[in-house]
Order: C-alpha cells, then sequence, then structure tokens
C-alpha cells in the first residue's frame, strides 16, 4: 500500500465517522442542523481525496477531465442555487428528485464500469452481481423517483393512475428484471443482457410509482430513498469504493426505518407497495369518493377569538396549509396568548401532516413550541373528547373520517380523531379537497366551523380578536 493509498483510507473513514455522527446528530431538532453540516463536510472531504486519488493515478486524459470539471460545477452550482431557493414547501419533490440523481448516477456507474470491463472473458461473481444489482435498483430509482417528483410537483396527476393489465405488465417487469439479472451473471460477455436489466427496470420504476396516490405517497417516497442507498452501496461495491459503501448503506438503512415506521403509521404495509398493488386504499378506487360537503357553517375572526378565550383546552391541528402559509409564527403567538390566559394548548401531529416527515415537527420547533405540548396520533386522539376547540389550520386528510370506511384513496389511514371534539374551527381558503383529492364531511359536521381565509392572515386577525376578549 502506498502512502497516498493509507491517507486516502484514513480520509474515507474519517468521512465515514463524520456521515454516522451526523446521522445521529439528526435525531433532535436541536443538533441536526450541525449534523448535516458535519455530514457535508465528510462528503466534501471525501470528493476531495478522490480528486487528489485521480490525479495521482495520472490514467484521465483531457476529456475526462472536461467531465468531471463539468460535473462538478453543474453539480454543485444547481445543488446549492436550488436548495438555497427551494420553499419549504417543495422540498419533498427536491428530495425526491435528489433520489432519481443518485439512482441514476448508481446504475450510470454500474453500466460504465460493466462495458469497460466486459471486454474481458474472465468476469467474477464479485463484480457481476453487485452491477446486475445496482443497475437494477438505480433503475427503479431513477424512473420510480421522477414519477414521485411530478406528482408531489404537480407535474403528474397525484391520484392512483392505473390502466387495464397494469398488474400484468408489473408481474412481467419483474420477471424480466429477474432473468435479467440471471443472465448478466451467467453470461456476462453479452451487453444486451444488462440494456435488458436496464430497460425492465426503468419500466417496473415507472408502473411501481403510477399507481400510487393519495396518503400512500409519503411511504412510497421513503421506500425510493432506501433504494438511492442501496444502489449507491452496490456502486461502491462495483467500483471498490469504501466510502460509498459507507455512504449508501447508511441512507439504505435510515430509509429502510423510516420507511417501515411511515408504513406502520399509515396502517399499509410494505410488501404491498412493491407488489404494485397500492394506492388506491383497501378498493384500490381512485379517489373523490363524497360529495362535496353541504350546509357548511361560517364563521368570522371575532367568533374564533370569543370561542378561544372561554375555552379551557384548545387542540391545535396543523396541516400542509400551515406550511404553505408560513403561519407558524402566528400559531405560537395564538398559543402563547392562551397559554397565559391559563388555558391548555396542545398540538395534535399526524405523522404523514405536511409534505414531508417530521414536516409540523420542523415548522414548530422553528418557532420554539415546547416539545411537551406536541402531541401524537394517539396521545392527541385520547384528548380530543376533552378539547373544547379544535382549531385546524391548513389540515385536510390528516382529519378525514372518511378514512374510517372503506372504499376511497384514504381508507386505513389513521386519523387525528378531530371530530370528537366539543367544537371544531377549521381555517382553509376554500372547500377544496386537500392532497388525497377526497372531500371531507368533517366540514359539514354540527359542530364545525369554517373559517375560509389564508392561514397566516386568519390567524392574525384571531390573535387580534382574542386579545379583546381576553384583556
Ligand atoms: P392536505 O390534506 O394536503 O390539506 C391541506 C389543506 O390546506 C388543503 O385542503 C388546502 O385547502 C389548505 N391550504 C393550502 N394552502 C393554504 C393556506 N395558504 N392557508 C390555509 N389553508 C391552506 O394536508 P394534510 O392534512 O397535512 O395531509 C397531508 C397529505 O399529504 C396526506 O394525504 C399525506 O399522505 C400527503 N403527503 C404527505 C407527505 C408527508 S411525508 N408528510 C408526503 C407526500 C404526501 P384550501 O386550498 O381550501 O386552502
Amino acid at each position: 500500500m502506498t502512502a497516498l493509498q493509507t491517507i486516502a483510507s484514513l480520509v474515507y473513514l474519517l468521512s465515514a465517522i463524520c456521515y454516522v455522527i451526523g446521522v445521529h446528530m439528526m435525531r433532535s431538532p436541536k443538533t441536526a442542523k450541525n449534523g448535516n453540516i458535519l455530514s457535508g463536510v465528510g462528503m466534501i472531504m471525501a470528493v476531495i481525496m478522490i480528486i487528489i486519488e485521480i490525479i495521482n493515478d495520472g490514467k484521465i486524459d483531457l476529456g475526462g477531465w472536461t467531465a468531471l470539471i463539468a460535473g462538478l460545477v453543474l453539480g454543485i452550482g444547481y445543488g446549492v442555487i436550488k436548495a438555497r431557493k427551494v420553499p419549504m414547501t417543495d422540498v419533498p419533490q427536491l428530495v425526491s428528485l435528489f433520489n432519481a440523481v443518485g439512482g441514476g448516477a448508481a446504475a450510470t456507474i454500474g453500466i460504465f464500469d460493466y462495458l469497460h470491463v466486459m471486454p474481458s472473458t474472465s468476469i467474477s461473481l464479485i463484480f457481476s452481481i453487485p452491477v446486475v444489482l445496482d443497475v437494477i435498483i438505480g433503475g427503479t430509482t431513477f424512473s420510480g423517483s421522477l414519477i414521485a417528483t411530478g406528482k408531489l410537483s404537480g407535474h403528474v396527476p397525484g391520484k392512483p393512475i392505473t390502466f387495464p393489465g397494469a398488474k400484468l405488465c408489473n408481474a412481467v417487469a419483474i420477471l424480466a428484471m429477474l432473468a435479467a439479472a440471471v443472465l448478466v451473471i451467467g453470461f456476462p460477455t453479452n451487453w444486451w443482457y444488462i440494456v435488458l436489466a436496464l430497460g425492465a427496470s426503468l419500466v417496473f420504476g415507472l408502473l411501481m410509482t403510477l399507481p400510487i396516490g393519495g396518503a400512500d405517497m409519503p411511504v412510497v417516497v421513503s421506500l425510493l430513498n432506501a433504494f438511492t442507498g442501496l444502489a449507491v452501496a452496490f456502486a461502491g461495491f462495483v467500483i471498490n469504493n469504501q466510502v460509498l459503501i459507507i455512504a449508501g448503506a447508511l441512507v439504505g438503512a435510515a430509509g429502510t426505518i423510516l420507511t417501515l415506521q411511515m408504513a406502520e403509521a399509515m396502517n399499509r404495509s410494505v410488501a404491498n407497495i412493491i407488489a404494485g398493488g397500492f394506492g388506491g386504499g383497501d378498493s384500490g378506487t381512485s379517489g373523490a369518493a363524497a360529495d362535496v360537503p353541504v350546509n357548511v357553517t361560517e364563521t368570522s375572526a371575532d367568533d374564533v377569538g370569543l370561542q378561544l378565550a372561554y375555552a379551557h383546552n384548545v387542540m391545535i391541528v396543523p396541516g400542509y396549509g400551515l406550511a404553505a402559509a408560513q403561519a407558524q409564527h402566528e400559531v405560537a403567538e395564538l398559543a402563547k396568548l392562551l397559554t397565559d390566559a391559563g388555558i391548555n394548548v396542545d398540538y395534535a401531529i399526524h405523522p404523514v401532516a405536511g409534505r414531508m416527515p417530521g414536516h409540523m415537527n420542523v415548522l414548530l420547533a422553528d418557532v420554539h413550541v415546547p416539545y411537551e405540548q406536541m402531541k401524537q396520533l394517539d396521545e392527541a386522539n385520547q384528548m380530543f373528547p376533552n378539547t373544547d376547540v379544535s382549531l385546524v389550520i391548513g389540515a385536510n386528510d390528516v382529519t378525514n373520517p372518511l378514512a374510517r370506511e372503506s372504499g376511497n384513496a384514504i381508507s386505513g389511514m389513521p386519523i387525528l380523531d378531530v371530530d370528537k371534539s366539543k367544537s371544531v374551527v377549521v381555517i382553509k381558503r376554500s372547500m377544496s379537497t386537500g392532497y388525497a383529492g377526497v372531500q371531507n364531511p368533517l366540514f359539514s359536521e354540527d359542530h364545525t366551523k369554517m373559517f375560509f381565509s389564508d392561514a397566516k392572515k386568519g390567524l392574525q386577525e384571531i390573535i387580534a380578536a382574542t386579545k379583546q376578549y381576553l384583556d
């Protein structure tokens, strides 16, 4: 081992330590930012070390340098600009796009190295097995994540997209992937088999993600994130790079744990996702099952202020609309006003409220809402019967009682039992549906009042009104 190889091994080890500690620090909102920075430092060290190794190797020609520098400049430029400018509400589609890029890059590494090594007649299993796994998982992640990005950003319809014979096509794609894997391993010098593996995996990624919709989307995004990690780890085996193996394994493991937790929280089975029967609730129907609620009762900021000022227990139920309106400061101000007046205020947090895991926790931690006021689904549901006013702010699907019935896109999803509280006030701008496209009968219940407003503006008006009644 040369001195440079020893230094490189040590740098990669140090990078891996940075990732592991960084991920560990992401367990708490207090240390998450520094954990992110530490992981980033580890990544920068690894990239610099790889470039030093390439220079030392001396085998790269002008074309190689041009591709390398162009890739670095474009990748870093796009990443920095996009990540700095992206609004909080668009982070999920950006993460999904990064998953696509990660999967695509891993598959490309596998194919490139395979084509490079293929003219040799003695390709070992230690090489061909990781290559085929890398290409299949990377290809599936690439096309699946692009569809997920489109669905999250609204460029592809969010509701489940199915067609007659979809399950058969899925089965054919899976069989083609398996056959291609066996053929690549058995006859590694025929490059058509790797093309078949790539084609089948791209088709499978599309078929797997198109039928996903409604409440199931978070689970599949998380699953694709785990796939990206696995593909990157296999790419590490292909080019014999420890840092890729470790980083990929970390992402794969973290993504798998998150997928299992989200699936459990959504009452779904991960096996169902992979089988492609996912997305239509328990009946496989496509969405807006209920009629538009009629006879809703409208209310005003003044009425809501009066109701809140005379309540003992208030439950705030935040959802995607709170994030879209960036109304977290107002919600914290209202809660403080009420708690200072001796009223109990808690927040009911649904695991998939918003558009990314932990979305509501991040928003509320941003405005220093005490952790003990944030009640998770089960605890919140026990509290609703004793809640005088549930203030639903930009939440819809996560409160929809239709989830308790079969035959719609959110059937079986655990919900916040807001309808069991003594009275409900919903702040949203219109009678539009939420992400799953299902009308919400909660809005027309007798004890529910609708305050049609942008969440930020509406909360400012409610704060002013509540102050009057508390003075
Ligand atoms: P949604 O069901 O999407 O409902 C959000 C509501 O907010 C909408 O009905 C909208 O109604 C309202 N809204 C939007 N902008 C607003 C604003 N500026 N002011 C006030 N209201 C506003 O949200 P949810 O209840 O949080 O449920 C989340 C949904 O997203 C679930 O179906 C979940 O499966 C899905 N999803 C979640 C994730 C993760 S990981 N959290 C990822 C992908 C998808 P108006 O237009 O009438 O105002």
